[in-house]
């Protein structure tokens, strides 16, 4: 580990904030660094004094570290391949009286797991019949869930959505572009932490078992321990022959985990091909 960077978790620590370690030490240097010209310090060590001396900057700190950034519909190859392969595969395995169950981990503000919601009940729609469906989206950062839950958009968050989606799942109202119960009904939102060593997947899912689960732009915020961790809980979380979707800068990192194969190449789409039995951590 990088000095600066050594230096920096000793400090979150001993000062009674959360564990910092397991960022990725490249990204802890880049945010130290960024934070360090905004206050106009000199240079990285008087910058690390100064998060010694300075709560509010300590709490400012560990703001930078956070990144909410998501859109609807992102990645647009792999939503592709949800919408005309994946989804519609699940969905023709599913036996009546059973549910297909979607795990969104690291949701953020909410439109990732909305968007599945959409492709799900447009396939509904085009069998023209219902199905049961249930999305667990987790986020660890409460002002996102919030947001999520809320489910009110901006003109600019929704510029990737379809017109016809946008008409037929939102309403426009005088706050923005509100997300309608049809979606609502069908997602949770909830607080996990991926670091939780106490428990294998959100307790509202009781049991895990997801025929799908999404984590992307997660990943390349931690070092690869880190990485690995949440890996090994994700693939846990997935049934055999389901799918485990990461991102395109989290792809390579994803392919080396054990119990999964890439399908669609070259996106970071993966099936569970067989249980692995991991230790615990
Ligand atoms: C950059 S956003 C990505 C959102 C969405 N998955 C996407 O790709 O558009 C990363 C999200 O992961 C969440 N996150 C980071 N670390 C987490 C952890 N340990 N447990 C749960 N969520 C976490 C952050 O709060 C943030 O909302």
């Amino acid at each position: 580990m990088n000095s600066a960077v050594a230096n920096l978790v000793q400090i979150m620590q001993q000062t009674g904030h959360r564990d910092i370690s397991n960022h990725d030490d490249a990204f802890l240097l880049q945010s130290l660094k960024r934070r360090q010209e905004i206050v106009q310090t000199p240079d990285l060590s008087a910058f690390l004094q100064t998060l010694e001396q300075n709560e509010t900057e300590r709490v400012a700190f560990l703001m930078s570290l956070e990144n909410n950034y998501t859109e609807f519909f992102r990645m647009g190859y792999v939503f592709s391949c949800l919408e005309h392969q994946i989804l519609p595969g699940l969905v023709a395995k599913l036996s009546p009286a059973s549910e297909l169950r979607i795990w969104s981990a690291g949701c953020s503000t909410g439109q990732e797991p909305y968007s599945l919601a959409i492709l799900l009940e447009n396939i509904a729609e085009k069998l023209r019949n219902e199905f049961r469906y249930r999305i667990i989206a987790t986020d660890i950062s409460d002002s996102a869930l919030n947001t999520a839950r809320n489910g009110v958009y901006t003109e600019e968050a929704v510029q990737n959505l379809r017109l016809k989606d946008l008409s037929t799942y939102f309403k426009l109202d005088r706050d923005g572009y509100a997300v309608t119960n049809r979606l609502k009904k069908h997602v949770s939102f909830s607080r996990y932490d991926l670091f939780d060593p106490l428990s294998a997947n959100p307790s509202e899912s009781i049991f895990g078992n997801f025929d799908l689960v999404l984590c992307s732009n997660v990943l390349l915020y931690y070092n690869e321990r880190a990485q690995q961790f949440i890996l090994k809980k994700l693939i846990n979380a997935t049934v055999v022959d389901g799918y485990l979707i990461t991102s395109e800068a989290e792809r390579a990192i994803t392919k080396r985990s054990a119990g999964i194969c890439p399908v669609y190449p070259p996106s970071p789409i993966f099936k569970k091909t067989f249980e692995v039995q991991h230790e615990a951590e």
